[in-house]
């Protein structure tokens, strides 16, 4: 695997292949690789004849009290994962290369409503420094295809809208969550728990089995398993920020008889925010 971290070095591997008239994919991550990355790295393979992916700690995306700083750091060991994985190419470039006149009164991408809402509306400004750097990391790739998972399900839905509207002219594929044993989903942010609460952070996954059982089961007043959901992980310790049940598709409140859901959960245990999310096809 090639690691490169200019813009150059990048369009002359991709142009090359593009050339030769191969496929290319692309996986953007933000380091510190699981097993969740890593199977979007084998996807990634079965839909293009070349793999590259980013590793870049966006700090447009974090708020000022966010986790920037201490987001983990690991180049060496995610190096020798996506080697492993079939990458062909890593984008792994520093913030002087992405963002040369410094992280204020850029140009950026906005995509309204859907970024306003659930994770939007506790992380201002989150989704629009995650439309932009995919959107820059996108037209320094220029991949036919880019793989994005469900764990971030508000995000790949963002990246969808995105691409769609901005005639970006590329596939985009969401991947199923990676889970731990004990149905954790996995993440960088994981690490960021001690061990008491890496027991109880389970408790995430198992609401939102709860309140899918509840709509499989009929009921339809989303408000009252929604309230139920939250008591349950304030029960637990966590500080809830939402759980929500919307529409799949778009994220919007189900109107009546929906079939297609999703439900949503963000909260925090300790100085740990996790998010996770179930799909329900009632069909
Ligand atoms: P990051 O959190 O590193 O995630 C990179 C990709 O891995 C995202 O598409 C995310 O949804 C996916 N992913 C993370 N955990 C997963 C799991 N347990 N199962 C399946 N897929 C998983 O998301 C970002 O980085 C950034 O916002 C980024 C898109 C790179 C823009 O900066």
């Amino acid at each position: 695997m090639h690691t490169v971290t200019t813009i150059a070095e990048v369009r002359s591997l991709v142009a090359a292949w593009h050339a030769a008239g191969q496929r290319v994919a692309f996986v953007p991550t933000m380091g510190n690789l699981h097993a969740g990355h890593i199977h979007l790295v084998s996807e990634a393979r079965r839909h293009a004849d070349r793999v590259v992916a980013s590793i870049f700690v966006n700090p447009l995306q974090f708020g000022v009290n966010e986790d920037f700083s201490a987001y983990p750091r690991t180049l060496a060991a995610d190096q020798a994962e996506l080697t492993a994985a079939g990458c062909d190419l890593l984008f792994a470039p520093g913030e002087q290369e992405m963002y040369p006149r410094g992280r204020d009164g850029l140009s950026f991408v906005e995509v309204p409503g859907l970024s306003d809402i659930l994770c939007g509306a506790f992380r201002p400004g989150h989704f629009r420094g995650v439309a932009t750097v995919v959107s820059k990391l996108f037209n320094i790739v220029r991949p036919d295809v880019a793989l994005f998972g469900e764990k971030d399900y508000q995000q790949l839905l963002v990246i969808r809208r995105m691409v769609r509207e901005l005639n970006m002219g590329l596939e985009v594929v969401g991947v199923p969550t990676v889970r731990e044993a004990d149905g954790l989903a996995m993440s960088s942010r994981n690490g960021y728990l001690q061990a008491d609460e890496r027991k109880l952070a389970t408790e995430v996954y198992a609401t939102l089995q709860a309140v899918a059982a509840g709509l499989r089961g009929g009921v339809t007043d989303y408000a009252a398993l929604e309230a139920e959901a939250v008591a349950r992980l304030e029960r637990a310790g966590f500080r809830p920020d939402y759980v929500s049940v919307r529409r799949a598709e778009d994220l919007v409140v189900p109107p009546a008889g929906e079939q297609r859901l999703v439900v949503l959960a963000a909260a925090r245990l300790g100085k740990t925010r996790l998010i996770d999310n179930l799909l329900i096809n009632l069909d």
